[in-house]
């Protein structure tokens, strides 16, 4: 028995989770060959409310068993005055690092029928489809000293960018990976110019990637610059933790919603955590409209990459696929006037292609 845990979150993460776990237990009845059973927990800010903490160890421990987590999204301006170590999005990064899921896989591709929802113009947008492989348990955002510390004048933040030659080889070895299985391009972002840090992961990436691989490094101005000017040009794009945080933004608004974009954190084990791009949304929380399909596409990515049953993963994408050539929206893909479907409308249209 394979389990997945369940961890809607907080925002429209719980509207999005149920959507998600109608396909699953709507594939579970039909395909008898898959032993899944879910759990489910509090996470992020719902945890805090009723735990004062936003991951109980009981809910890590059971992560640290299971095949895989699907996560809604977590925080909200509720829990925003709390110190940055008991904030919501701290359940998020302990999971990340406690489960050592340092790899993340964020694609974004303009779908044809949402040429138009893209802010760039279709000749810069049509056709665009890339996948940013996000360095996750290191960089900026875990390395050591951190703090804040003094008062008045002299109150002082500080953070450190560090990255060892392993942490840079075993995410570079992931993108290789990845990008053998498209295009055979991959494009390494740093800033190789002002950083030490930079300086090493550029050394690594050069050491580690074959020369069946098309490489090419670019700095992350100008990468941030090239993703709006030409995002065709990339296919895989390896990057650390917080250039991958703020690039994977610019990539999902060029599909033309990030409530499209799911995402895969991997480590070595079978094990990943499956969420949307897009975090909590709470100005459209509890309004039935949030787009579900990037946490429904996040479930076809465990499918694939923890349930050992890619075929749901295609059938899934395929499905979703046909929702929107099919001219169904959501709010957020709607034009000025025109009319939307709700979370639940939308839910039901993924089932109906899924059964067809
Ligand atoms: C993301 C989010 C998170 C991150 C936040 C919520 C901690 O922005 O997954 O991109 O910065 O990694
Ligand atoms: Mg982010």
């Amino acid at each position: 028995m394979e389990k997945v845990i369940v961890l809607p979150g907080d925002g429209i993460g719980p509207e999005i989770m149920d959507e998600t776990l109608r396909i699953l237990d709507w594939i579970l009845e039909r395909d008898s060959d898959l032993e899944i059973e879910t759990e489910e927990y509090d996470v992020g800010g719902a945890s805090i409310d009723k735990f004062d903490t936003p991951l109980r160890s009981e809910v890590l421990e059971a992560a640290l068993k299971s095949s895989a987590i699907l996560l809604g999204a977590v925080g909200g301006p509720r829990w925003d005055d709390l110190p940055v170590n008991h904030r919501p999005e701290q359940a998020l990064l302990k999971l990340r690092k406690e489960c050592g899921l340092y790899a993340n896989l964020r694609p974004a591709r303009v779908y044809p029928a949402l040429v138009d929802s893209s802010p760039l113009k279709n000749e810069r947008a049509s056709g665009a489809d890339l996948l940013i492989v996000r360095e996750l348990t290191g960089g900026l955002y875990f390395s050591l000293p951190r703090g804040i510390e003094g008062a008045g004048e002299n109150r002082r933040g500080y953070n450190t960018l560090s990255y060892s030659r392993e942490e840079v080889k075993r995410i570079t070895e992931v993108a290789v990976d990845a990008a053998r299985q498209r295009s055979g391009r991959l494009t390494s972002v740093d800033k190789a110019n002002v950083l030490e840090s930079s300086k090493l992961w550029r050394e690594v990436v050069v050491d580690t990637v074959p020369s069946d691989i098309e490489l090419n490094h670019m700095y992350v101005d100008n990468a941030a610059m090239q993703l709006v000017l030409e995002p065709r040009q990339f296919d895989v794009i390896v990057t650390g933790n917080m250039f991958g945080d703020i690039l994977s933004d610019i990539a999902s608004q060029i599909s033309g919603s990030i409530g499209l974009l799911a995402s895969a954190s991997l480590g070595d084990s079978k094990l990943g955590m499956y969420e949307p791009v897009h975090g909590s949304a709470p100005d459209i929380a509890g309004s039935g409209n949030a787009n579900p399909l990037a946490m429904i596409l996040s479930l076809a990515m465990a499918f694939r990459y923890s349930l050992d049953a890619p075929d749901w993963a295609n059938k899934i994408e395929a499905a979703v696929n046909r929702v929107i050539e099919t001219g169904k929206r959501t709010a957020d893909l709607a034009g000025e006037g025109e009319d939307f479907l709700s979370t639940r409308e939308i839910g039901d249209a993924v089932l109906d292609e899924l059964a067809e």
